[in-house]
């Protein structure tokens, strides 16, 4: 045996034999990848495995069919003159005077083993152990191992210590729904799975653990998109005596880490913006900032307007450099349909032209015969618009402004995926409350357990009850969320240590003293005994792997995922399960509804 790639059924591993191995006579074990014909005789079989694909010139390769599993013995040579393959790693040399085992046969494969040929999701999943032999595959499951080694890394090197929390568990409050599993010594009683450790971490600070972090599964029943999965991972991180830019400081290290681990190259400092800044600017809490493209304020430049569809409470822009000649007027009609999808009532575009002096710039097209001159020198200027641009503005209230702009610019300005570029951001002192519910109850933008900013907390705690209405939607939170390259990568917070103010937290959230017992009495019951001030966070381990692989579907670096649908078509769960099985645990399954 050779080197750490040897076992005792092989020498060396396919994709990493070169020039320098010459005159070595190797063994090397995997699956015919292709077999070509060269003469009456002989053959080339292409051999893969994990590392790469080999070629191998062997005779009588007749019976070698794709996907059999072979091992190949033989010498190494460099290729004649003019035939390296310079795609191929191993493109230089070939494996001659070869003898061939055969370990196993294989069933024609259910699909290409390409990466060019598009084959249907669902395929790839039934057969997701073809499907994971694939190059594309190995370096995503590779490359996420590789996240989670740097991660660990960084993470014992700032003193955290690792600890397994439980799975069958009580139900958790992240606002998804929970998972349940039937007891069976307990007919009727269920648990629920974690949809995040997040109780247990904050008691393993009341447990004196001082820096927590866990590689966790969580799991959510909810529905599922590109960035989400029923199951999925976090990289949770909790820490006793310890403020918001402590917390920022250990995620910062770990992630950085885990991106020169995968990417190859220090993303340097991460930005950092307050929520605010990131609604008015981007339009958007997980702002990409990796184009320009930011949402200007137009408000005042149409108060007193004589144009109705300005006649709003704001107003604001967009310019896409260059768009009056790129975009078509077909693409604009389909912009403006758009753009009301998403709740606006209208999408105005205008051109912007060379003024007839031809120094300055004006507005042609679309709405431009609605302006005043003042209104149009005033967008031009906002906008920082240049002739040839075009500049779109929706007017409304400001939420929807906001939301309807901050979508139409990442329709229009949005880079691929994979574009090698990371741009981590801080997103800061989110609001505690996200809106108001129909029955006017404020609903938590996080989780109950976090703590309002310094700020605002003597607002919150003022009287005898607490405040109501839409002054609640100006209360900040001491909660932060990473975002790269426009994705939500991590959520956190500074902690209630407090049992006043935590009381005050449920009180307004409407979550009665005996529900709050019920739910969360164990918490509460430990904040009794003596509660560090503590703060943490969670990474989505699934969405950092993703994007530092450039792909745009976590479930590329999953290795069992489920469909869109949440089904596994491997496996085939989900599944209805034995009568006496349900008889065992308490149940009766009703018919469909
Ligand atoms: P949060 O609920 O924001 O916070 O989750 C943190 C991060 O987990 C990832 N994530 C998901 N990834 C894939 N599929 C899903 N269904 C899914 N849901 C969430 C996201 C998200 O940013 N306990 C708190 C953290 C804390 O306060 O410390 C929590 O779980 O990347
Ligand atoms: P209307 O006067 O409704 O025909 O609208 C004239 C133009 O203004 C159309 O291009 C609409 O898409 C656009 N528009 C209408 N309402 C709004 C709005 N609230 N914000 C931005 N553009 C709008």
């Amino acid at each position: 045996m050779t080197g750490i790639d040897a076992t005792s059924m092989r020498t060396d591993l396919c994709g990493r034999l070169g020039r320098d191995d010459a005159g070595r006579t190797v063994t090397v074990c995997g699956w015919v990848d292709r077999r070509r014909e060269h003469s009456e005789h002989l053959a080339f079989v292409d051999l893969r495995d994990h590392s790469g694909v080999l070629q191998c010139v062997v005779d009588g390769a007749r019976d070698l069919r794709s996907e059999f599993v072979v091992r190949i013995t033989g010498t190494v040579r460099r290729r004649p003159e003019g035939t390296a393959n310079p795609a191929l790693a191993t493109g230089e040399v070939e494996l001659q005077d070869c003898d061939v085992e055969l370990l196993s046969r294989a069933e024609p494969p259910p699909f290409p083993l390409d990466e060019r040929t598009e084959v249907d999701e669902t395929l790839r999943l039934r057969h997701r152990y073809v499907d994971l032999r694939k190059s594309r595959m190995q370096h995503n499951l590779r490359a996420r191992a590789a996240v989670n080694r740097a991660i660990r890394r960084a993470m014992d090197a700032q003193g955290f210590v690792e600890v397994e929390t439980p799975m069958l568990i009580a139900s958790t409050p992240e606002g998804a729904r929970d998972f349940v599993v039937p007891s069976r010594k307990e007919p009727g009683s269920f648990y629920a799975l974690p949809q995040s450790p997040q109780i247990f971490k904050q008691l393993t600070m009341v447990g004196g653990v001082d820096r927590y972090y866990q590689i966790a599964r969580c799991l959510r029943d909810e529905d599922l998109r590109a960035d989400r999965q029923f199951e999925f991972c976090q990289l949770d991180v909790e820490a006793s005596f310890a403020s918001r830019d402590d917390v920022l400081g250990f995620v910062t290290r770990a992630v950085a880490e885990a991106t020169v681990e995968v990417a190859g190259h220090d993303p340097g400092t991460f930005g950092r913006m307050t929520w605010h800044d990131a609604m008015e600017r981007f339009g958007s809490d997980k702002p990409d900032t990796r184009f320009g493209m930011e949402l200007a304020e137009l408000t005042p430049v149409f108060a007193g307007t004589q144009a109705r569809v300005f006649q709003a409470p704001c107003t604001k822009g967009i310019c896409l450099t260059g768009g009056a000649d790129s975009l078509p007027r077909s693409r604009v009609d389909e912009l403006v349909a758009t753009c009301q999808s998403w709740g606006a009532k209208g999408l105005a575009w205008m051109r912007v032209v060379h003024a007839a002096d031809s120094i300055g710039s004006a507005l042609d097209g679309g709405v431009a015969k609605f302006l005043s001159s003042d209104e149009a020198a005033g967008v031009i200027e906002a906008l920082d618009a240049r002739p040839g641009d075009m500049v779109f503005l929706v007017a409304d209230e400001r939420r929807l402004v906001r939301h309807v702009l901050g979508l139409l610019r990442l329709e229009l300005g949005r880079p691929p995926v994979n574009d090698g570029s990371f741009n981590y951001l801080w997103v800061l002192d989110f609001p505690l409350f996200e809106a108001l519910s129909a029955e006017g109850d404020p609903i938590p933008s996080h989780h109950p357990f976090t703590m309002p900013h310094a700020d605002d907390l003597p607002l919150l705690m003022a009287g005898d009850g607490p405040p109501r209405g839409e002054a609640l939607l100006d209360v900040r939170s001491q909660a932060y969320d990473l975002v790269l390259n426009g994705w939500e990568l991590g959520s956190g917070s500074v902690r209630i240590h407090r049992r006043d103010v935590q009381q005050r937290i449920f009180e307004v959230l409407g979550i009665a003293p005996d529900e709050a017992r019920e739910r969360f009495g164990f918490l509460l019951d430990a904040f009794r005994y003596g509660a560090p001030p503590h703060a943490g966070f969670a990474v989505g381990l699934d969405r950092l792997a993703a994007l530092l692989v450039g792909e745009e579907n976590i479930r590329e670096v999953i290795a069992f995922p489920k469909t869109q649908s949440g089904a596994d078509p491997l496996t085939g769960a989900p599944s209805p399960i034995a009568d006496t099985h349900l008889r065992e645990l308490g149940l009766r399954v009703l018919p469909p509804a």
